[in-house]
């Protein structure tokens, strides 16, 4: 399979026989090697993972399928089974150049050949220190100083952190429905789902929560009343609630994205903009999920011509190495003082030895311009099938950050769960890979590789195409 997409399902007997996902040469029950449980040999030799996992893997984790993964080759992501599937999750928007991408899989394998870790608390490293300037360079003045992590909600929680410390105020405001991560700090300002706050309160104190200008759910379509209306909401919070001048930060996901796909209005995110600079608040963009090229721009926040005081990158930095960011003006890091923060794996040598790979390939291929194209295309296509099925309410995004809204009656926009959540199980029976999200887990969200090509956006759309129509009006599908 080359990195194209093309050839979607491939048959197991095929790929044991390309040597891939057969798994364990071994017959059946043969015993594996020192201490591996002859049982378990023999799941892994039937690829069956679930089996394997299920006994000692915490029951913790929600999981969109009871599916066995195996490997993955470019656009193309195959199960234990040896079938192909288009890839429009990317690992939630992590895997954005796809998978066993040459020159980062080469970059990390060079790494790992010299150096695996060390901490960053012990020196400085050449990978470290350049993926730095990379990301200073990729983003706007003044933001130029970066402190790196391990994930998304590390960079969150930094984010928190700085914002306390250096302007000495308690305050954090957040907007309903955003996802920010799951430790207490980036939970506090967490609500896309109240099953992330649910029996863990009392949560970070003076955090508090206003309205997103959600366009489509809210707001009948109108972005200026979005605007007013949520910004009018803030305003009264700051007036009554907690005055501009206790405030640290205000967080916003320019892109709300767990919650529902959902762009803020570019009048919204430039008037935030201000009411920030009034009252001495540092403004937080979460870019960890619209970040690095998906958008079209290599940050959402760039649609609004706007510049935060803090940008949260992580998922699709190091194309699955874990890794996380913060990005900020200098002088708020040297404010925030030597010590105040810090960590063991952050900055991790591999993890960055993957980020320059990215960010060069992102360089070299001009993909950010690519994901600005091929988002077009994806949305013009789902327009096409929204013209003809009026179970999709809304399509709506910015570059390759595409969201549908499924309702089961476009003039209440009545949410449709049900559709939404048999649709993800059916287009990956047609071979495309695709999640959902939102408050009311009614929206799918299409985060194609932001190298994908013409032919594949236009091969998901049909796929997805052909899922829907797969799917009776109540939402359920033939063999689910
Ligand atoms: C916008 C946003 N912020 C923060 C996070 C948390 O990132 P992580 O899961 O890497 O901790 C996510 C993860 O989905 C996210 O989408």
């Amino acid at each position: 399979m080359d990195r194209t997409g093309q050839e979607l399902v491939v048959s197991a007997s095929a790929a044991a026989t390309a040597g891939a996902p057969a798994g364990d040469p071994r017959p059946a029950g043969d015993p594996g090697p020192a201490g591996t449980p002859a049982s378990d040999t023999a799941l892994v030799a039937k690829g069956d993972y679930g089996a394997l996992s299920t006994p000692h893997l915490s029951p913790i984790l929600g999981r969109y399928f009871e599916r066995s993964w195996d490997r993955g080759e470019g656009h193309t992501i195959y199960d234990s089974a040896g079938r192909g599937f288009l890839d429009f999750a990317c690992g939630i928007a992590t895997t954005s150049l796809g998978h066993h991408h040459p020159a980062v899989t080469q970059a990390i394998k060079d790494q790992a050949d010299k150096l695996l870790h060390i901490c960053n608390a012990l020196g400085y490293l050449e990978p470290v220190g350049q993926l730095a300037t990379m990301l200073a360079d990729a983003c706007p003045d003044p933001l130029d100083t970066v402190f790196f992590g391990n994930s998304g909600t590390e960079a969150v929680e930094a984010a928190l952190k700085l914002a306390r410390r250096v302007t000495g105020r308690p305050g954090i405001v957040a907007f309903r429905g955003a996802f920010h991560g799951r430790t207490f700090g980036a939970a506090s300002i967490t609500s896309s789902s109240i099953n992330y706050r649910l029996g863990y309160e009392p949560l970070l104190p003076s955090v508090y929560l206003t309205p997103f200008p959600n366009v489509y759910r809210y707001f009948g379509d109108d972005e200026e009343a979005a605007t007013a209306g949520a910004m009018g909401a803030l305003r009264t919070l700051l007036g009554h609630e907690i005055p501009g001048s206790s405030v640290a930060a205000i967080i916003i996901e320019p892109i709300q994205g767990e919650g529902g796909f959902s762009p803020a209005p570019v009048a919204f995110l430039r008037e935030l903009r201000a009411l920030c600079d009034e009252n001495g608040i540092l403004l937080i963009c979460d870019e960890i999920q619209s970040g690095i090229a998906r958008t079209g721009k290599m940050w959402a926040f760039e649609h609004a011509g706007i510049v935060p005081d803090v940008v949260c990158v992580a998922k699709a930095l190091a194309n699955g190495m874990p890794i996380g960011a913060i990005v900020s003006r200098r002088e708020l890091q040297e404010r925030w003082g030597v010590g105040a923060h810090g960590t063991t794996f952050g900055g991790n040598p591999v993890s960055c030895a993957a980020g320059i790979a990215v960010m060069k390939t992102i360089a070299e291929q001009g993909l950010i311009a690519n994901a600005a194209t091929r988002g077009d295309e994806l949305i013009a296509g789902l327009r096409g099938l929204m013209a003809a099925d009026d179970r999709i309410g809304d399509v709506r995004g910015r570059g390759l950050m595409v969201g549908v809204e499924l309702v089961r009656d476009r003039a209440t926009r009545e949410p449709d769960t049900e559709t939404s959540e048999a649709l993800v199980q059916a287009c990956a029976e047609q071979g495309l890979l695709i999640l959902n999200c939102g408050t009311h887990h009614n929206v799918i969200r299409f985060l194609p590789p932001i190298d994908a090509t013409a032919d594949e956006i236009a091969r998901g759309v049909e796929l997805f195409g052909a899922a829907l129509q797969s799917l009776p009006r109540n939402g359920t599908s033939a063999g689910i």
